[in-house]
């Protein structure tokens, strides 16, 4: 069997993704393939924080329809993108070994570079929070800026892990204002898998950057994925505020032409949105590129009558 079949049976045998794969193949024990592979799919990592908007439900969805990962990647030769990363449900389910990640939400910025770098100090600071809602005032009072990179850190995960929903969404001046979760017993500090994303990051580039960063390091034949803030679906339903700034028609249209310009480098594009006559209208038309529709489930509305199954779109160019 050559390297690549072996790898091709790997992805079938554990139904996992083709990238992915071939991490696994690189660090299984080959006398040992199955066996050894099984050990290391149990250590895979999962997201280490709640994100609204997070892909995982939906990747499978992808999968089968053949849309991701685009078959014609290579990890051997090219990188891994994943300008809008928030939870990075999409960069923990491939684990490529070399892969740029940003965001522009700074202290999410941090926590990633804080678990790559300090995780057994953030371990224990983890450990030190309380399950009370006099306590989390406090500590969603403190301001960022006055804070050590792994205070920030501790208390970013600390918010999101005990926030209603664990939402992220900040006022006009960028101060964290999600009330108390009331959950009975939340996982503040999920240790293992803490250790696991750790390992998963040390050749990955985290960096706090505007999106349009990556048209000045994608080249022809790596992978990127466009995540944004989505389209609002109706003038009232807009959850759009991971920062302090709008993404509104202007910053849609700018995406878009983004996109384009990875399409015509030679790059793979894969972007999420909602399906809405807007995003449908500024993508159709492109040459070789093709709208999908999928269904999503979506937990966010704090309304239980209207949430339920959400159409949205994945736009690719391969
Ligand atoms: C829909 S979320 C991404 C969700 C992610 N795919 C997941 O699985 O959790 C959108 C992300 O874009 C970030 N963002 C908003 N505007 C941005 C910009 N101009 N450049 C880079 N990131 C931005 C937000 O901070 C947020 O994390």
């Amino acid at each position: 069997m050559t390297k690549n079949e072996a790898i091709t049976e790997l992805a079938t045998t554990f139904n996992i993704n083709l990238i992915y794969a071939h991490r696994v193949f690189s660090l299984a024990d080959k006398t040992n393939l199955i066996e050894d592979s099984s050990r290391i799919i149990a250590e895979k990592p999962k997201p280490f924080v709640k994100w609204v908007g997070g892909k995982r439900q939906l990747l499978a969805q992808f999968r089968l329809m053949n849309l991701y990962p685009p078959e014609k990647f290579n990890i051997k030769n090219g990188k891994y993108f994943e300008p809008f990363v928030g939870g990075g449900a999409v960069f923990f389910d491939l684990l490529p070994e070399r892969a740029h990640l940003s965001d522009l939400n700074h202290e999410l910025v941090v926590t990633y570079n804080i678990i790559k770098s300090d995780i057994e100090s953030l371990i224990k600071s983890l450990k030190k929070h309380k399950v009370d809602k006099e306590y989390f005032l406090k500590i969603r009072s403190r301001n960022p800026e006055d804070l050590s990179d792994l205070d920030i850190a501790s208390r970013f995960i600390y918010l999101n892990r005990t926030c209603f929903n664990g939402m992220y969404r900040v006022n006009s001046k960028g101060k964290f204002n999600v009330p108390f979760g009331k959950y009975t017993n939340p996982l503040i500090c999920d240790e293992d898998n803490l250790r696991k994303a750790s390992k998963a990051l040390k050749n990955v580039e985290i960096k706090k950057q505007d999106y349009k960063e990556v048209l000045k390091k994608a080249k022809r034949g790596d992978f990127v994925y466009f995540d944004p803030p989505y389209y609002p679906a109706s003038k009232t339903a807009s959850f759009t505020s991971y920062t302090n700034k709008s993404f509104l028609d202007k910053e849609q249209i700018e995406l878009r032409d983004v996109f384009v310009k990875l399409h015509k480098r030679g790059c793979f594009v894969m972007l999420s949105n909602s399906d809405t006559l807007f995003i449908n209208k500024i993508y159709s038309g492109l040459e070789g590129v093709r709208i999908t529709k999928v269904q999503a489930n979506r937990a966010i509305n704090s309304n239980a009558s209207k949430r339920g199954k959400i159409s949205e779109v994945l736009i690719t160019n391969y």
